[in-house]
């Protein structure tokens, strides 16, 4: 028998727009239990670049997600069932994909958004998987058709989303390329698969050059963009003939000019993508193809999120300042014992 709900529950709370001092524990109320959904006790989240936006005030809260407590992924033990929901009992150990909300000891969920954790995963593990895991699955996968054999770019690829990418590649059968700003993180992406790198030059230089010499002026057939900005006029100039682009990360700038004959010419795919404003069924969609395509792997440990630190919720701000100095290699996670 799983222990009673508490009316109040501990949360992380954006008391202001501004940096990770506005971040402040405070007692609210627990989240309500809908008829589709469960509420979860939550073990454990981890930090993705949104919550760092919406802390700033840069990324309001999508429709029906709380709109100052941030945290977009969960594992924990189901609290409460609501009255619809049929497979799930109170006690599942389980994580997804939320609009917001995670960083707290409860969090509401909608059932299709569920995925079983596997056994003996631990806690902080488990909420370093589904943001990162999910993204970078339906990036490469659902919508980019990666497919054995093929080559694969990807950007800023000792991050989080980088690396799960990175051993889901792998496992597919692709070969990686990948950048970032600094050689230690191309060391630990060789360390989970990457097969060759290369740190740009101010900007985005060399980038194109790198990935024709190391695939044979063949180029890419895929290209996992988390950086965006200049990284994509020079990373068009790589992909191979009928080559799929997906935009997938802001954080080196919002523009860029780009050459369009190119994406004639060659037929390339350029498709952006975006997690956190999807719709419920939509976000579960995602998450059957998660838990089809990934949880097997994520069950033997041939998947797994890399962790770079794990803070407890009462000390999430430190967490925030780490993961904008962008000196973290994978995840950050947060622990709500
Ligand atoms: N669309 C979606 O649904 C979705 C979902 C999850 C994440 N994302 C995006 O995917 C990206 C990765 O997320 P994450 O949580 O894995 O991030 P992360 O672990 O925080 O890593 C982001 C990395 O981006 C690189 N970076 C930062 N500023 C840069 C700049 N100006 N130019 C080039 N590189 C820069 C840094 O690595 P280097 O030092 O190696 O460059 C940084 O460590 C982010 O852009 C995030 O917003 C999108």
């Amino acid at each position: 028998m799983s222990a009673p709900v508490p009316a109040i529950m501990r949360a992380c709370v954006i008391t202001a727009p501004g940096g990770p001092e506005v971040l402040a524990l405070r007692d609210v109320p627990r989240p309500r239990l809908g008829p589709d959904g469960v509420v979860v006790r939550v073990r454990a989240s981890a930090l993705n670049r949104a919550d760092l936006l919406q802390r700033m005030g840069r990324y309001p809260a999508p429709p029906g997600a709380p709109t100052d407590i941030p945290g977009l992924e969960f594992a924990g033990e189901i609290a409460e069932v609501g009255a619809h929901v049929v497979g799930w009992e109170p006690g599942d150990r389980v994580f997804g994909i939320v609009g917001g909300g995670a960083h707290a000891d409860y969090v509401a969920v909608h059932a299709g958004s569920l995925a079983p954790v596997p056994d003996g995963m631990p806690w902080p593990i488990a909420g370093a998987t589904p943001e990162a895991f999910i993204t970078a699955h339906d990036a490469l996968v659902t919508q980019g058709g990666l497919a054995r054999g093929e080559r694969v770019l990807i950007h800023a690829i000792g991050s989080g989303v980088g690396l799960a990418a990175t051993q889901l590649a792998r496992m597919l059968g692709a070969e990686v390329f990948g950048t970032a700003r600094s050689a230690a993180k191309l060391d630990a992406a060789r360390a989970h698969g990457m097969h060759e790198g290369v740190v740009p030059m101010d900007g985005a230089r060399g980038i194109a050059e790198a990935v024709l010499a190391w695939s044979n002026e063949h180029g890419v057939d895929v290209v996992l963009d988390l950086v965006g900005g200049a990284y994509v006029a020079e990373s068009l100039r790589c992909v191979a003939a009928r080559g799929r682009y997906l935009l997938v990360g802001l954080v080196a700038g919002t523009s860029t000019t780009i050459d369009l004959s190119r994406l004639l010419r060659h037929r390339i795919h350029l498709m952006g993508t975006v997690l956190r404003a999807r719709s419920s069924e939509e976000k579960a969609e995602a998450t059957a193809a998660f838990v089809r395509d990934v949880l097997p792997g994520l069950a033997t440990g041939a998947l797994s999120p890399v962790l770079v630190a794990v803070v407890p919720l009462e000390r999430i701000a430190e967490g925030h300042a780490r993961l904008e100095e962008n000196a973290t290699i994978g995840k950050i996670a947060v622990t709500m014992d």
